[in-house]
């Protein structure tokens, strides 16, 4: 997918109107200092065992639409088995018609759905993580990733709360009230690109960032903020996801138009089911000031361009929880971000402080006059969990490398050691990351190391007060229990078992070797 650069009126938005009303401090919110981290990952880890759990456990699902062979998709695998995610169903595997991925994208919808109806009610409070099978490899644990999850989304939520009137930041309670819980992918441009489309033109005014922050103002796509939504990677409690999902197939029921260019775009409906969202949020803020009729293209002062209004129903539900994850904490889209993306290494201390670490960025990406180089820190949740994953491999691998010798990509505006890199606009670059990535030596000592924990469904989080163990564990049926060869992934709800031989014996030079085929696209 290609991107041209936006049109010129976007650096004529106004942004004095409704951004005035938003006057929170998002950016002290979002941030989760170290204090934060509910969990040592290495007492996590030590604690292991199943039945010394105490307290509420809940279960962690990660999902990986995808319909049939190919060496990225064994990549993805592969670092989600390395650092230690649960084992992924595949949905869609080798389906047929509206179901196959490889004809439609709807596809992905239609077969997430089929999992979310599938889980019991007991599951509502799980966590689902969803990626595109194809163009995502993660970066960091899934311990600090659920950290940063819950981070996010009850700052955001203490923030709508703070919004619709509350005297508290506490989380507004029911299932139509404005909360955060599901985080989707940013994207620097609304696409399918469509300035009269509600998931276009409806969306937050503020995001927490100041325009500039990625380069100058000018209508360039890599300039701009990352301001909609993505939607190649999803997290969320499975009842809320459910509920999302089916309002996303009951629009593509009402919208779907066979001769639309982007007809089968599942990021259009599902940015639009978002922009309806943010819509009723944003005409119900108004009415609270404006005691009469509201005219939608004062009160959204963007584009010179015909607004197509959503037709909000009475009684209608709008509410579907859904954020975006404009820092990239979790999720690193690609598109126009090369240019903010490098490898750090966070090796450097002050006298006064030797125990947090970090690294010195000198790049000038706001082109700044008058620049001065500034430092990121090291998250010590972060660190102390990558420590602890190269501990299981020192055995096998003998000396390994302190944290503060890694190279982490690092989003150098919202200052992120990002979760996971999805690579929209070329594949090039996720290509490219395979063999950079910090792990990327020790993939195939990692797999031996995880396959115990993978096959008891140990603990892999505490986080929300509670104890996070992966849904999904390796077959026990499998005749092989140790090495990569018990690893693999559950096909959709009934499709069983596929071992790493059957899904990646095929690409395990693109794996283990960094190999790359030419013109693979
Ligand atoms: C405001 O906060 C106080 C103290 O927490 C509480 O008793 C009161 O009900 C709140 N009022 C509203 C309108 O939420
Ligand atoms: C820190 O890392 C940078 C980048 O890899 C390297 O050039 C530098 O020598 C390192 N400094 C120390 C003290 O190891
Ligand atoms: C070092 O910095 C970290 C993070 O900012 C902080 O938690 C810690 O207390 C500091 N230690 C000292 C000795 O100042
Ligand atoms: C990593 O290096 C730092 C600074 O030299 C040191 O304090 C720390 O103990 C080392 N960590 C490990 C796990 O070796
Ligand atoms: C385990 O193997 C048996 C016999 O081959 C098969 O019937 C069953 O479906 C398998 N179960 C799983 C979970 O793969
Ligand atoms: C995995 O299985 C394949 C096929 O049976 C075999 O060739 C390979 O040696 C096995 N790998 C390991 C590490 O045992």
């Amino acid at each position: 997918m290609q991107f041209s650069s936006l049109p010129n009126r976007l650096s004529r938005w106004q942004w004095a109107g409704l951004a005035s009303l938003f006057v929170i401090a998002f950016i002290t919110v979002i941030q989760y200092p170290a204090s934060t981290t509910r969990s040592d990952p290495i007492s996590v880890w030590k604690n292991a065992d199943s039945s010394k759990i105490s307290g509420p456990v809940s279960k962690f699902h990660l999902l990986l639409p995808a319909s049939g062979y190919h060496f990225r998709l064994c990549r993805a695998l592969a670092s989600a088995t390395a650092l230690g995610y649960p084992v992924s169903v595949l949905n869609g595997w080798m389906k047929e018609g509206g179901l196959d991925a490889s004809k439609t994208h709807l596809a992905k919808v239609r077969t997430v759905m089929q999992y979310l109806d599938s889980l019991p009610a007991s599951s509502d409070d799980d966590l689902v993580l969803m990626i595109d099978g194809y163009d995502v490899v993660f970066q960091i644990p899934p311990d600090v990733l659920i950290d940063r999850y819950f981070a996010i989304t009850k700052a955001a939520s203490a923030k709508l709360a703070l919004r619709y009137g509350a005297n508290s930041t506490e989380s507004l309670k029911g299932d139509d009230m404005p909360q955060q819980t599901i985080l989707f992918g940013p994207e620097k441009v609304c696409y399918p690109v469509d300035w009269s489309r509600v998931g276009c033109w409806a969306v937050p005014q503020d995001i927490g960032i100041p325009h500039g922050a990625f380069g100058p103002d000018d209508g360039q796509l890599q300039h701009s903020l990352p301001r909609w939504l993505n939607s190649g990677t999803i997290m969320g409690p499975a009842k809320d996801m459910r509920l999302m999902f089916a309002a996303t197939l009951e629009r593509i029921a009402q919208h779907y138009d066979p001769i639309h260019e982007f007809s089968d775009s599942d990021q259009m409906y599902m940015s639009d089911v978002w922009g309806v969202q943010e819509y009723a949020r944003s005409m119900e803020e108004l009415r609270q000031y404006f005691h009469g009729d509201i005219d939608p293209n004062v009160a959204f002062p963007t584009f010179n361009v015909e607004k197509v209004l959503p037709n909000v129903l009475p009684g209608q539900k709008t509410e579907y929880h859904i954020g975006i994850d404009h820092r990239s904490a979790l999720f690193q889209t690609r598109a126009g971000s090369d240019h903010v993306l490098s490898m750090l290494t966070y090796n450097e201390t002050t006298e006064a402080n030797e125990t947090t670490t970090f690294a010195t960025v000198t790049q000038n990406v706001p082109e700044s006059p008058n620049f001065n180089p500034y430092k990121i820190y090291l998250p010590s949740n972060l660190a102390s969990s990558i420590t602890r994953i190269l501990r299981l491999v020192e055995p096998a691998v003998g000396a390994i490398p302190n944290v503060t010798e890694l190279r982490l990509e690092t989003n150098l505006v919202t200052k992120n050691v990002y979760g996971l890199f999805h690579s929209t606009g070329g594949k090039d670059y996720i290509d490219k990351l395979w063999t950079q990535l910090w792990f990327f030596p020790y993939v195939r000592p990692l797999f031996e190391a995880m396959v115990p924990a993978l096959q008891a469904g140990r603990p892999i989080a505490v986080a929300d007060g509670r104890t996070w163990v992966p849904y999904h564990t390796l077959s026990s049926n499998s005749s092989v229990t140790q090495g990569v060869n018990a690893t693999g992934a559950w096909a959709d709800i009934d499709g069983g078992w596929l071992s790493w031989q059957e899904l990646c014996g095929a690409f395990e030079a693109e794996v283990f070797d960094g190999y790359t085929p030419p013109m693979d696209d």
